[in-house]
């Protein structure tokens, strides 16, 4: 999609032509004008049609008229509910119709949304960053494409042009991250292994991020047993990848850090899974995914921060040489982890990415994110992400973050009686707890014992990083979950 902002003072004619209409009913000034020359028509229909202006109802008409075929009346719903989290879904609505459609040039009036907080231009930014979300799936395999996809070309009517120029900007550098995002997570694991993803990091280099890859011999040198612990079962190589996005004027600023977990494949290894939905299991490296997505994001609007991404990689595999329920592993930290479940992997490859991360780069911050853990969607679903913090600023930015960019946390308690519950009897902490219940909050406390005294947020992003339903703005599959929180949390709170 092709998407320009047009200021809004005469009619646009193109193919199809998309007006917003509340459940007032009250048509933009231009669809009243081209209604009017058209014997009411547009009332007419609304009449007949029962018409409501619900949010998202649509009703489609076609005319006879040199240049317009069809015109498209979308329901945009309450005046008082339109906000930046509706009008993006009106975005993804207008893609997905447009899907089924022929016509190449659309223009888009929704200039009836104007509201004293909420400026037309705003909203148009927002309904384009809506329809350039949806706009995207992965199609890459198929050699029968569902059909020729043509480019259209988008025309958005707005109060203030450059305004929405100016916002769209930057939220298209979220919409880009989150793509990539979505790319990596819906590649197979065959496609996407530790190795191929720190090339996908290389591929950053040329936006000005500078990227750095350990490889085996490294992190055994640097002594990152628990993360090398969970490869070594795989013939595909772990690797820890370090990303810098220095925007900051001063170079030297201490960064804020996004740890990812990366494992590209996990079976369980010994623990091994049932076989039943085990193909899910390769999007287990989407934290990975989205530091990857985020710091594209980052290059691309040159943010004015310091920020390292880092993506700890591995995959989890059973075989001879594979890691074994009982092993114990010296982690970076000196730390000393009984494995007693092959299958909670990702604490063991954060354990030593999260100290490696803190102990090189003495960040402000660190917020990781990982697919942890099963028990979060028992507790959450797929509605909310978990987030788990030693600091109360912290977590509620990322709590009003979510909520702007319509991607919700939800923050779950810890507390030393739930550290208990990881004490081994022959190690330091086992990486599972004794009882059954709290999986995701026994998990959170495991990766607080690799965290000093530094403010620190964990997202357990099992539930949100894939969608079998569809999602109102990313339909199904990756849904690159994270990408736009940080982004936002970044540009609000450090620029
Ligand atoms: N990758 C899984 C968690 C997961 C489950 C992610 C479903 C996405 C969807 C993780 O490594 C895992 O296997 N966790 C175990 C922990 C258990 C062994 C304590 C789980 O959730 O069952
Ligand atoms: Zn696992
Ligand atoms: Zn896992």
């Amino acid at each position: 999609m092709l998407i320009n902002f047009l200021a809004n003072q005469s009619f646009v004619l193109e193919n199809c032509v998309i007006f917003g209409v509340f459940d007032d009913k009250i048509l933009s000034k231009d669809a009243e004008n081209f209604s009017k020359n058209y014997n009411n028509l547009l009332e007419y229909v609304i009449n007949k049609q029962n018409f409501k202006g619900d949010f998202e109802e649509v009703v489609s008409i076609p005319v006879n008229h040199p240049i317009i075929d069809q015109i498209i009346l979308i329901g945009l719903g309450k005046k008082e509910e339109i906000n930046p989290i509706t009008t993006r879904k009106i975005g993804a609505k207008i893609t997905t119709l447009l899907s089924k459609i022929k016509n190449e040039s659309v223009s888009v009036d929704l200039s009836v949304i104007h509201k004293a907080d909420f400026p037309n231009s705003v909203a148009m930014s927002y309904v384009a960053e809506g329809i350039s979300l949806r706009d995207w799936d992965f199609d890459k395999y198929k050699t029968k494409k569902k059909s020729e996809k043509l480019v259209k070309n988008i025309k958005i009517l707005t109060s203030n042009s450059e305004q929405s120029e100016y916002l769209y900007n930057q939220l298209s550098a979220g919409v880009e991250g989150n793509k990539l995002t979505r790319h990596v997570v819906s590649e197979p694991p065959n496609v996407i292994y530790p190795e191929s993803m720190a090339e996908e990091a290389k591929k950053l280099e040329h936006l000005g991020v500078r990227v750095e890859v350990l490889g085996i011999k490294e992190m055994t040198k640097l002594g990152m047993n628990a993360l090398l612990g969970v490869g070594q079962g795989s013939t595909k190589e772990s690797r820890l990848v370090v990303m810098q996005w220095l925007g900051d004027e001063d170079k030297k600023e201490a960064p804020l850090a996004i740890v990812g977990k990366g494992v590209t494949f996990d079976t369980g290894g010994i623990s091994i899974k049932p076989s039943n939905n085990m193909e899910d299991m390769k999007y287990d490296m989407a934290g990975s995914g989205v530091v990857l997505g985020l710091l594209k994001t980052l290059a691309l609007r040159k943010a004015r921060v310091n920020v390292v991404g880092i993506m700890g990689l591995a995959e989890n595999m059973p075989s001879g040489s594979a890691q074994r329920p009982a092993d114990v592993v010296v982690s970076m930290s000196g730390q000393t982890i009984e494995v007693v479940n092959t299958d909670a992997e990702g604490r063991l490859v954060l354990a030593d990415a999260i100290w490696y991360t803190q102990d090189r780069f003495k960040p402000k911050a660190i917020i990781d994110l990982a697919t942890l853990t099963g028990a979060i969607t028992v507790a959450l679903g797929f509605e909310y992400a978990g987030l788990f913090s030693n600091n109360d600023e912290l977590a509620n930015r990322l709590f009003d973050s979510g909520l702007a960019v319509d991607e919700p946390v939800w923050r779950l308690p810890m507390g030393k009686n739930y550290d208990k519950d990881i004490d081994s009897d022959i190690a330091d902490v086992k990486n599972v707890g004794s009882g059954r219940g709290a999986g995701s909050i026994t998990a959170a406390q495991f990766l607080q014992r690799f965290v000093n005294d530094v403010p620190w947020v964990h997202l357990d992003i099992a539930g949100m990083a894939w969608d079998k339903k569809g999602k109102p703005l990313t339909g199904k599959g990756a849904t690159g979950f994270g990408v736009r929180l940080l982004d936002e949390f970044l540009r609000k709170h450090y620029g």
